[in-house]
């Protein structure tokens, strides 16, 4: 089915969106800083900054359009009131590669098998380009969050490591955007990292979140549209 799909935010990732849209037979109706949300568009991708989301989203919301948030560092919980109250269909994801949500199950079943080896120090690094804002990426503090789960420490630097582990963060250059989990004893260590490639992936997932939550209400994650569409990667995720 063709989409006219709104796409907030023109930059790094919302240029990649926008011809993911085309490749995919979709309009992409691109929209900057002071335009309004286009009437005729079921649903948007925002990929802006995080101090302009919820801006956006009531504008989206307001135009009975679902919205597919790729930004971060944004007011989640927010978000949620906002969606649950105008009953919209929402999609929020830290990180919209397939990639990234295989290596949260991976981080998760390592964490669960370090849980018991209280000797090794588990870690979160991250790695971006220079123009990127906000730290620790949305995708380490998902990470931190999994770690949490599993290993009954604290993601903090100033609580001691016996209960915390630390997540840390790095801008240098072009790194389109790099993920490590580490586990290290006096002895040794075990790394699990990965490394995007490119923003294409990112634009995928957020397209297929898209193409998914149309008509839908409530609040999702990439992880309910990947379950939904059957977990398998789906159709041209692999180029
Ligand atoms: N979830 C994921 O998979 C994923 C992947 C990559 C990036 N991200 C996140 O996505 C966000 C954007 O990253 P990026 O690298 O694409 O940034 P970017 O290159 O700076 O692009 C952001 C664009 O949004 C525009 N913009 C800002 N506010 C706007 C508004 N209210 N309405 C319309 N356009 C607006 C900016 O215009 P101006 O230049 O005029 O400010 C800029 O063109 C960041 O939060 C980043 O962390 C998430």
């Amino acid at each position: 089915v063709t989409l006219r799909v709104a796409v907030v935010g023109h930059g790094r990732t919302g240029s990649e969106v926008a011809i993911v849209l085309r490749e995919r037979g979709h309009d992409a109706v691109l929209v900057g800083r002071s335009d309004p949300f286009p009437s005729d568009c079921p649903v948007g991708i925002d990929f802006t900054r995080g101090g302009e989301v919820l801006g956006n989203l009531d504008r989206a919301l307001g135009k009975k359009a679902c919205y597919v948030v790729g930004t971060t560092g944004f007011d989640l919980e927010a978000a949620r009131a906002r969606v649950e109250a105008e009953k919209g269909g929402f999609v929020y994801a830290p990180n919209f590669s397939l990639g990234v949500n295989l290596f949260y199950r991976m981080v998760r079943d390592a964490a669960r098998t370090m849980a018991g080896f209280s000797d090794y120090d588990p870690y979160v690094l991250e790695r971006h380009h220079r123009g990127k804002r906000d730290f620790p990426s949305g995708t380490a503090k998902a990470l931190a969050r999994i770690l949490e789960a599993e290993t009954g420490r604290r993601g903090s630097e100033t609580l001691p490591l016996e209960e915390a582990f630390h997540v840390a963060s790095l801008r240098s250059g072009g790194i389109v955007g790099d993920h490590t989990v580490g586990f290290s004893s006096g002895d040794d260590e075990i790394v699990l990292e990965h490394r995007s490639r490119s923003r294409r992936g990112f634009a995928l997932g957020a397209v297929l979140a898209a193409e998914w939550v149309v008509g839908r209400t409530g609040v999702y994650s990439f992880e309910d549209v990947l379950t939904a569409l059957g977990n398998s990667p789906p159709r041209g995720v692999a180029r």
